[in-house]
């Protein structure tokens, strides 16, 4: 069974809402019927929340939508309109007033109540409200009826509408179904190249229906803002000042006579600060108020690794003329700034040695700091499966994967308030976008203003929460969709350009400003940030997009390129002030495919998992796009062809399995190179100070940019970005062009440390050379900085030595202390750099030993260097390792431990534990 309702018990809890003498009805209490116009001999049990396709599921009627090549088999649920029909509900007929309340509608309805028609929607992301006190007078049986229509056959219906905007070919990325960006709905239901296109439908937040006696009002969402005296989206706060915490609450019936609004602040120890909000306004569903919480009064809240994550609770009472509370609110709130700085480099800066241009970076509570980590996709196509258990589980995995910032991709859905509480409560901080991507989109009035309510309702709902660091417009706009324009239809592009500007500046700008002064917006998510802005102005940024000067740095930066032979050649990637995607596909594990895939389809080129890798896009609905997904293929294949010992295993599962991981090596390896060149970037003129792979997560087993696959395991990336995303590293950056090496060591840490490091030359067997290196052992490292250790040539130092048959091990300790700690740890970072490929490398069988004890397992090399050494455990369970991926020295022995995050084994994937390392490429026979 499906927990019935999580979303909604969760949803209640964030966000209370009490009054006396209201009715609220909760719809997932209630019984529904799912039944189709299309389709008469359906009919079966439905949920609030939930979408077709998952009621569907439960009542047998379809197979796993996730299996196989369902999602091809699947499409007629999207070509058809499906209707939810409750059960009569019980409702009062004395109440002054009854409204339906619709916190998500997924996405094209027509509803009906008491069987007369109530509205039609349009809009996933909308909250909607209805009042239907009327109707309910003069009903018997109060039965909601809420009809979807077909969102494809909209989507083609609504492009087809005579005088709609069209873009130049190319412009708009197709991956499965035409014309998402007709419609406000999240834009990979119509597929993606991570993703099947299920297209569902169905109530897919918690609705209600809400009875109000007189003078009574329900709040429907409530903003928050809490910021520095004087601040500005785009200017850093002065962390001197008091706090403004404004509160505003929406809210549907009638306010009492002279409604004021009373506050409390709670802590750990009880309250802290109470009284009346000052400056009361109301105005059209809205009271509004604001108070100053002095500087110092409060704890300030930091993302994880940075300092503590302080919460408070604020609740608000709204009152009536005698001081009588009709309805009170508490929200979880946290004292923090977060900006995103596009400042112009200031002398100062120059003077330090960062180059000219404008500042990318973001800072807490006043401080720079590396953001370090990846992009979050849906986590699964059905966002009523999303549980917070499984938000919670991943999230670990984000925080012991040494993260602290994820970017929430636009073109999936606003998360769900339980994700931005995890958030807080763990310090991640949740880059938030609004839902356009890699296409541009219509701007007639009626689709502008459908956009501005749910922008003013989105940024609303979630302004409280500490972990909210940022909003940007949509993906790729800026990098990829307007420089495609301007190659395929330079004549127009003024026209589209300005089309661009007045959705996502001249409708967005306006609604993000008026709502909230704590967080800083971005029209894209790569962007070469803004030029100028002039507050006189309604609409006041304008943008850099090319107006570059030679020698200046601007923006983020966005890198991909499917040239295997280019691993590790870092003069292909990009110099910016931060890196927001980057990345290489891979194949999932064995473990992950069998659950999805049958045992005859289970090798690398079958048609099953062929039609699954939907990169590059497939292009169009049907089976036939072998030709996209031979390309993907490919790319992985070649990949490992030409950079590792070419597994070649007798048995055909195990010769599957191995080449998946090897897929994974690859993309692992790919990752850590570019990690590496931007985290030293923190030292050069660039001051690069965030790197965000694609993609952090699956939502389903295929082959992706995923380094965290669909159950939870974790790919050979996510332990290599672990690795490479600690405090201090040391890394080894090659120039493939004439073999020049530097070798860097690099910390995060807002202090200088000071460090020992020791370089030494090894044969795979584990011999010791005898190559002296002019490197420093002791240096100090700046405050989120790095320090050149060794400036060399590779030739130069192997004197003529095989490069095949040497490895340089590089290890670094350092003394400091974390963030607002006055703790001081060290900080250790062992890496290994390889002058030849691994695939023609001397490689020599380092006979790993594997011995477990009851928390740990423990590795030992006995004969020779191991490469990429992988613990690997069975499906049924789904754990992390503390280290995987690693390398050992001859002789060198490791213990790991690991965190189980779930097991139907019961405890029997320990024995079925196996070690391996790139010497088992070599082996015809094991995995
Ligand atoms: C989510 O729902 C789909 C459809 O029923 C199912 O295939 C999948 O296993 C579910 N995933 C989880 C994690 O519950
Ligand atoms: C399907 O839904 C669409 C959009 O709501 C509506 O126009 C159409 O009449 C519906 N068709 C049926 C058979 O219910
Ligand atoms: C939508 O339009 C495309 C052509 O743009 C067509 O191939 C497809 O069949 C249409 N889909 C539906 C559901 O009508
Ligand atoms: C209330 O409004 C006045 C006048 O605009 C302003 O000076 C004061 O700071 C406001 N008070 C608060 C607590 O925001
Ligand atoms: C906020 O209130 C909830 C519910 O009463 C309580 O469990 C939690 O500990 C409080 N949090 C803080 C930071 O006071
Ligand atoms: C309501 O409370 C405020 C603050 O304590 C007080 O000033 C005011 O007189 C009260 N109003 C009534 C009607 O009691």
């Amino acid at each position: 069974m499906r927990p019935r309702s999580t979303q909604a018990v969760l949803a209640a809890a964030s966000m209370v809402s009490v009054a006396v003498g209201q009715q609220v009805l909760n719809l997932s209490t209630i019984d529904w019927t799912l039944t189709s116009p299309n389709f008469s001999y359906i009919s079966v049990p439905g949920m609030v929340p939930s979408q077709v396709h998952l009621d569907l599921r439960e009542a047998q009627v379809i197979g796993d939508p996730l299996y196989a090549l369902n999602e091809f088999n699947l499409r007629w649920i999207a070509y058809s309109n499906w209707t939810y029909t409750s059960a009569p509900l019980d409702l009062h007929k004395n109440a002054s007033s009854t409204w339906l309340v619709f916190n998500g509608l997924d996405t094209f309805t027509s509803i009906d109540f008491c069987g007369e028609h109530v509205a039609a929607t349009n809009n996933q992301f909308r909250q909607y409200y209805f009042d239907v006190s009327a109707l309910l007078q003069s009903c018997d049986s109060p039965i909601l009826s809420i009809n979807f229509g077909s969102a494809p056959i909209i989507a083609n219906a609504t492009r087809a509408i005579p005088g709609q905007l069209a873009w130049p070919f190319g412009v708009q990325q197709l991956y499965e179904f035409p014309n998402r960006e007709y419609i406000r709905k999240e834009q990979s239901d119509f597929g993606w190249d991570w993703g099947p296109a299920f297209a569902p439908a169905g109530i897919w937040l918690p609705a209600y229906v809400v009875q109000l006696p007189q003078q009574n009002v329900y709040v429907r969402n409530t903003l928050v803002d809490i910021y520095r005296e004087g601040q500005h989206n785009f200017y850093a706060p002065d962390q001197t000042k008091d706090w403004v915490l404004n509160a505003s609450v929406d809210y549907l019936g009638s306010l009492p006579y002279r409604a004021n609004i009373q506050y409390t602040i709670s802590g750990p120890s009880g309250d802290l600060l109470n009284g009346f909000l000052s400056n009361v306004t109301s105005e059209a569903g809205r009271l509004t108020g604001s108070t100053s919480v002095p500087d110092g009064a409060v704890e300030l809240w930091w993302p994880v690794g940075m300092g503590q994550q302080q919460l408070y609770n604020l609740t608000l009472n709204v009152v009536d003329s005698s001081n009588t509370t009709v309805v009170t609110v508490t929200k979880r709130i946290g004292f923090r700034t977060i900006f995103n700085n596009q400042t112009p480099i200031s002398q100062e800066q120059m003077d330090l040695g960062v180059a000219p241009g404008g500042n990318w970076h973001f800072e807490i509570n006043g401080n720079e700091f590396y953001a370090k980590g990846s992009n979050f996709i849906p986590p699964d196509v059905f966002w009523p499966n999303v549980t917070e258990p499984r938000l919670r589980q991943l999230f670990d995995s984000v925080i012991d994967g040494n993260q602290n910032m994820l970017r929430v991709w636009s073109s999936g859905a606003y998360s769900p308030d339980f994700m931005y509480d995890l958030a807080d409560e763990m310090g991640i901080l949740l880059w938030s976008e609004f839902e356009f991507g890699c296409a541009l989109y219509p701007v007639n009035e009626e689709f502008l203003e459908n956009v501005a309510h749910e922008v003013e309702y989105q940024v609303r709902r979630v302004n409280h929460h500490p972990s909210l660091a940022y909003w940007a417009g949509g993906n790729e706009l800026e990098n990829l969709e307007l420089p495609t324009v301007n190659t395929t239809a330079p004549d127009e592009y003024p026209r589209y350009l300005a089309e661009y500007e007045t959705l996502f500046l001249d409708t967005i700008v306006p609604i993000v400003l008026g709502n909230t002064k704590s967080i800083s917006y971005s029209p894209s998510s790569t962007t070469n940030g803004w030029q100028s802005l002039d507050f006189s102005k309604s609409q006041p940024i304008a943008q850099r997009y090319g107006n570059l000067t030679e020698g200046s740095i601007y923006g983020d930066t966005d890198f991909y390129n499917y040239n295997f032979t280019q691993l590790g050649n870092f003069s292909r990637y990009p110099v910016g002030r931060f890196a927001n995607e980057f990345g290489y596909h891979s194949m999932p594990s064995l473990q992950s495919w069998q659950q999805a895939v049958a045992p005859e389809d289970l090798s690398f080129n079958s048609s099953v998992v062929m039609l699954r890798d939907h990169h590059p896009p497939a292009g169009g609905v049907n089976t036939s796009n072998f030709y996209n997904a031979s390309f993907g293929q490919g790319q992985m294949t070649m990949a490992v062809e030409e950079w590792y010992p070419i597994p070649n295993k007798t048995d055909s599962l195990a010769n599957f399995s191995a080449w998946c991981h090897s897929t994974q090596l690859f993309q692992a390896e790919f990752y850590k190179f570019q990690i590496e060149f931007y985290r030293r970037g923190s030292a050069l003129p660039e001051r690069q100070l965030g790197s965000l792979y694609w993609q952090l997560e699956d939502q389903w087993q295929a082959p992706t940019w995923a380094g965290i696959e669909y159950d939870g395991r974790w790919k050979v990336l996510h332990y290599v970005a672990k690795d490479i995303y600690r405090p201090v590293i040391i890394s080894a950056h090659r120039n493939v062009t004439n073999n020049d090496l530097e070798i860097w060591a690099i910390s995060d840490l807002w202090s200088s440390v000071s460090a020992s490091v020791n370089l030494a030359w090894y044969d795979w067997s584990g011999n010791k050379l005898n190559i002296s290196m002019d490197a420093a052992t002791n240096v100090s490292i700046g405050a989120i900085n790095g320090t050149k250790i060794l400036s060399s040539n590779v030739d130069t130092m192997l004197q003529g030595r095989n490069a095949a048959d040497a490895i340089l091990r590089m290890d670094v300790s350092a003394q400091g202390s974390l963030p607002n700690s006055n703790t001081t740890q060290t900080f250790t970072h062992t890496n290994w750099f390889h002058p030849a490929p691994l695939s023609s490398s001397n490689l020599t069988d380092p006979k790993l030993e594997l011995s477990k004890n009851n928390d740990t397992f423990t590795v030992k090399a006995k004969s020779g260097v191991a490469a990429f050494v992988w613990l690997d455990y069975p499906g049924g369970a789904v754990l992390n390792f503390e280290d995987n991926g690693f390398w050992l020295a001859k002789g060198e022995e490791k213990g790991v431990g690991y965190k189980v995050k779930s097991d139907t084994t019961g405890g029997k994937w320990k024995d079925a534990v196996t070690v391996r390392s790139l010497w088992n490429n070599t082996l015809s026979e094991g995995y």
